[in-house]
């Protein structure tokens, strides 16, 4: 032998104990084989359920429609001042530091040119600084901010107090004027702190609302608004002999909260609403976005399930103020189209179809001794 062999052969040793040899392919085995095949086919036919429902992918089947065919729906509103405010904003509540300056260039970028913040949002002056970086000028944007205090929250309603926070919205954001400012809740608290509830001007905002008026009048801000305001409070606020009505209503909208009868009242009443949370804000927007309706409707169109939405708020007759941080959907979320007829109706019933449920409703956390949406 030239080469000593690699290996030892091993010997085979008839003594060795019989676990390890190899058995003969017994019906044990083969069942054993067959149940951990039915198992794992199991796991991962439910993973894909789950994943499925909870809008992680969505298979299309039959042709796509071309985008490009879709019809558009309007881009602006024209307000009682005659000024058009873009259908779509970027909203920026819950836009963390660091990330919200990128989203607004990248909306910015894809052509957004309405940004809804708030004092409250504590982003401001990051949006500001996105805004002086960018090109955009002023004139050709569309700011809305809210009157609000952090500590003291809800407490700059105090007509004394609004223009030093409305100031302090100005000077973060990097300009002399907004389009719009909202009262952001029908509730105002005391200068006290810790949430002391003022009745009377939450029973009666119209001083909060003349000292808006006086500010706009003084050229700070160019329209004014209400949030989360219902027709209760709606119709006590403007039974006032009012200088300029409500431009907008911020309120929630979305598939769980579709508010139809404050849509048709604020359009009989010629109250434009603002949709916010239009995706069903952080917690909800997965089930949104994974609503049957809505992913047919997807389908059929070749848009997105998160398309479908902000298009139907937009034919809802609503602006819709989506909030993204994230590039790919800050771009998707700006570009609306007009549903089919049988589409819209579907997706409307459906929306109305179930008990209507807020996402948004502060009530408890705020300790307030009513329901802010009480008697609507
Ligand atoms: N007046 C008020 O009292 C009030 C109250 C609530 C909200 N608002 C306004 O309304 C805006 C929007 O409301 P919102 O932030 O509650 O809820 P939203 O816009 O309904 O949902 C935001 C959530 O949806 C995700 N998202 C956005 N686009 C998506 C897409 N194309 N596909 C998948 N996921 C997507 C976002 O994730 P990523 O960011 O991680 O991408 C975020 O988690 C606020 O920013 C604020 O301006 C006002
Ligand atoms: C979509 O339609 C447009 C306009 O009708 C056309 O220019 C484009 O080539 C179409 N795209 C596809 C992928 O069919
Ligand atoms: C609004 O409601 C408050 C509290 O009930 C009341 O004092 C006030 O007079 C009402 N305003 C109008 C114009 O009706």
């Amino acid at each position: 032998m030239a080469f000593p062999p690699r290996y030892e052969p091993v010997p085979t040793n008839d003594e060795e104990p019989l676990a390890h040899r190899r058995k003969p392919f017994g019906t044990k085995r083969l069942i054993i084989y067959i149940l951990s095949f039915i198992a794992l086919m199991y796991a991962a036919f439910s993973a894909a359920r789950l994943a499925r429902s909870r809008g992680f992918w969505m298979t299309c089947y039959g042709p796509r429609r071309n985008q490009s065919e879709l019809a558009r729906l309007p881009t602006h509103y024209t307000l009682p001042s005659g000024d058009k405010i873009p259908s779509v904003a970027l909203g920026v509540w819950q836009a963390g530091r660091g990330e919200v300056g990128n989203a607004v260039k990248t909306a910015l970028y894809a052509g957004y040119r309405h940004i809804d913040g708030a004092w409250i949002y504590g982003n401001e002056a990051e949006v500001g600084q996105a805004l002086a970086e960018s090109d955009v000028p002023r004139d050709q944007l569309w700011l809305t901010s809210k009157a609000s205090c952090a500590l003291l929250w809800n407490n700059y309603h105090a007509p004394e107090d609004i223009e030093s926070v409305l100031d302090d919205s100005l000077s973060k954001l990097g300009t002399d004027y907004l389009d719009l400012y909202l009262i952001h809740w029908p509730v105002a608290f005391k200068k006290t702190g810790n949430n002391v509830l003022d009745e009377e001007l939450t029973a009666d905002p119209y001083p909060t609302w003349q000292k808006l008026e006086e500010l706009v009048d003084k050229g700070k801000i160019r329209n004014i608004g209400i949030s989360n305001f219902n027709i209760r409070r709606i119709e006590n606020l403007t039974s006032n002999p009012l200088k300029y009505q409500p431009a907008v209503n911020q309120v929630e909208l979305n598939f769980w909260n579709p508010q139809p009868e404050l849509l048709k009242w604020s359009k009989e009443n010629d109250l434009l609403l603002e949709a916010y949370s239009p995706l069903g804000s952080s917690t909800q927007v997965a089930k949104s976005l994974a609503v049957p309706e809505v992913k047919d409707i997807a389908c059929k169109l070749g848009i997105t399930p998160a398309q479908v939405l902000i298009s139907w708020h937009v034919q809802r007759g609503t602006i819709v103020l989506p909030k993204s941080v994230t590039p790919v959907r800050v771009v998707e979320n700006l570009h609306v189209f007009e549903l089919p007829r049988e589409d819209f109706d579907k997706l409307e019933n459906a929306a109305a179809s179930h008990p209507q449920k807020r996402v948004v409703n502060p009530s408890k956390g705020w300790k307030l001794p009513f329901d802010v949406f009480d008697g609507e």
